[in-house]
């Protein structure tokens, strides 16, 4: 890993209403690191990543994403088009509803030619030919290339979903809750493939989940959130087995409980 994080966020606040959604968030994610972002529901974890991707503006805190060449850009000071293009070249984002992450009404093989040629790719034959062997490479069959993604599985259409995102080897994904709402069996074989690739092609991952076994199968490092702010941070296996934050140790053990 690098002396530089690959991006920093400093002082995230955002509020919606009342509700201080994120509340003096900072944190760094080093290139190459797999970081899990956990909490209950409704602790902003969602709103941390959306802020962190630029799709949401905070009202104070600053953003900062280093580039393949080095070079430090503040993520809310880009403009729409600076930050369309990152997003579809240096950065991916897996959604939790596959459904957003896809066009659902393009094929399978569209779906994943779609981004190569968003990053440059011409030729026909070869973006095809990627484009079946990332099928394969997320274990579904090249033979369903023309087919559509509501013809998918929901297991099937994440596994796509991740091919699409891929494809173009980001440095930067971020991803939230990933296996939700997917059945356990499925969430299993969903999350040794995500550790495989995101290790192969050694991206870093702001992985977003409230499953702690998914967190510590995957993740390197971890954040703890609770009402907007990050209540405990550290190595995964050390939180995990060694929560010191009240908030921690209950969170761990209801899971353990349940
Ligand atoms: N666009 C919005 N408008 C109003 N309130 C919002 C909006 N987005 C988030 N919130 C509120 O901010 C808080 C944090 O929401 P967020 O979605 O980040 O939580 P979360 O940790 O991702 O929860 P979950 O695990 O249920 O997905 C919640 O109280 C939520 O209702
Ligand atoms: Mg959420």
């Amino acid at each position: 890993m690098s002396d530089d994080p690959i991006l920093s966020a400093r002082g995230l606040s955002l509020s919606f209403g009342a509700v201080r959604a994120l509340d003096g968030v900072s944190l760094d994610l080093w290139p190459g690191e797999v970081l899990a972002i956990v909490g209950e529901s409704g602790s902003g974890k969602s709103t941390l990543l959306r802020v962190m991707a630029g799709e949401a503006r905070p009202d104070a805190g600053a953003v900062t994403y280093r580039d393949t060449l080095g070079a430090s850009m503040e993520v809310h000071g880009m403009g729409e088009p600076a930050l369309r293009r990152l997003a579809r070249t240096e950065w991916g984002f897996v959604r939790q509803d596959a459904r957003e992450g896809l066009r659902m009404g393009v094929s399978a093989g569209g779906n994943v030619g779609e981004r190569l040629m968003a990053t440059g790719a011409r030729h026909y034959g070869s973006i095809r030919e990627e484009a079946a062997r990332w099928l394969e490479r997320v274990e579904i069959s090249p033979s369903r290339i023309d087919d559509r993604p509501g013809t998918f599985s929901g297991g099937m259409r994440q596994r796509l979903q991740i091919a699409r995102t891929l494809v173009t080897r980001p440095r930067l994904v971020f991803m939230d809750e990933p296996t939700g709402g997917l059945d356990v069996s499925v969430q299993a074989r969903l999350l040794d493939l995500i550790r495989g690739l995101v290790s192969d092609l050694g991206i870093a991952v702001a992985l977003v989940t409230h499953d702690i076994a998914a967190a510590r199968l995957l993740a390197h490092r971890l954040v703890v959130m609770r009402e907007g702010r990050i209540v405990e941070e550290g190595l995964t296996d050390r939180v995990l087995d060694d929560p010191r934050h009240p908030y921690t140790q209950l969170l761990v053990s209801s899971v353990l409980a349940a």
